[in-house]
């Protein structure tokens, strides 16, 4: 089953270390690469600069996790559990079609903080998710919940819908949430067609598609009215507004997203605002709501 997430494992022989995989890791990776090939007898302006650059680049991964109250332990050891996954095997088995996967999919620590916290900001009580994945933001969001709060979250890979299903079944936070296995565009029409709606919508899933799940949703009223859409992956690495981005596979899926913020810009329905964390998430509501 051909996947397209939007998203190419930047190094062909993607194994389960780590990788950058927003902004702000691949200025770090720059800015260390800039660091090693700074020649010593560089004046001592520049090598200030370049230490300055990357201690503050790195400060800003680090200490806005530092700082934060931290996941629960469910989530926690979902995160480990995810980044235990030998993505290689999978692949190698044929789990997930022509596409190999990597851990740094999964969003990451303080992104499941930011999505807990917007679901309890926003007072959400019906959550959807389109892309499980492993399952972290579903649980994450799924725990900023009030008690009787529901979340559907949808997955096409049958390997991640029942690897997510088992992980949330060990969880008390598990009961609020269902997962919906299928392609989430037929599965939004089936949602559509039940006229159901959610206070809070996190798209996540194949970018290509992110312009058809922002008409359904907007068309069939699937965001319920004052709701609330978070679109991940909107500033794509720096791949949707840099010229020559040095990863080739990063590169090519930056103009879809860029073309895809530009639809979003001239939608009439919606005003939106473009957040420069992780790797780029875009707050979407209705206009007047
Ligand atoms: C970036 S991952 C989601 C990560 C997850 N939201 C999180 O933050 O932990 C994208 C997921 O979308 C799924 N996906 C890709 N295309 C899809 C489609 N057309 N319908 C439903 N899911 C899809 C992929 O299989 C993958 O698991």
């Amino acid at each position: 089953m051909s996947v397209d997430t939007g998203a190419p494992p930047p190094k062909a022989t993607q194994g389960n270390e780590d990788i950058a995989d927003t902004p702000s890791e691949f200025l770090v990776e720059f800015l260390t690469q800039l660091k090693a090939t700074t020649s010593e007898n560089a004046p001592e302006t520049t090598r200030t600069l370049v230490n300055q650059s990357l201690e503050l680049a790195t400060g800003l991964l680090t200490y806005p996790l530092a700082m934060s109250s931290g996941v629960s332990k469910d989530a926690q050891l979902l995160a480990n559990e995810t980044k235990a996954i030998d993505f290689e095997v999978l692949y190698n088995e044929g789990k997930t079609g022509s596409f190999k996967f990597f851990k740094e999919m999964s969003s990451d620590l303080l992104q499941g903080q930011i999505l807990k916290m917007m679901v309890r900001m926003t007072g959400a009580k019906k959550v959807l998710e389109i892309g499980t994945f492993t399952g972290f933001a579903a649980l994450n969001m799924a725990e900023g919940l009030p008690s009787d709060g529901k979340l559907v979250t949808m997955e096409l890979l049958p390997f991640f819908a029942q690897f997510a299903r088992d992980f949330f079944s060990r969880t008390p936070t598990g009961s609020k949430i269902t997962v919906q296995e299928g392609s989430a565009i037929d599965l939004l029409k089936n949602l559509a067609e039940k006229r159901e709606s959610f206070d809070l919508i996190f798209i996540d899933a194949a970018k290509k598609d992110y312009k058809d799940y922002l008409q359904i949703i907007l068309d069939s009223n699937i965001l319920a009215p004052g709701g609330t859409m978070l679109f991940d992956n909107t500033i794509f690495k720096g791949a949707t507004f840099m010229e020559n981005f040095p990863n080739a596979a990063f590169a090519r899926g930056g103009p879809g997203v860029h073309n895809f913020n530009k639809i979003l810009q001239n939608e009439t329905r919606v005003e939106q605002v473009v957040l420069p964390i992780s790797d780029g998430v875009t707050i979407v509501r209705r206009i007047g709501e």
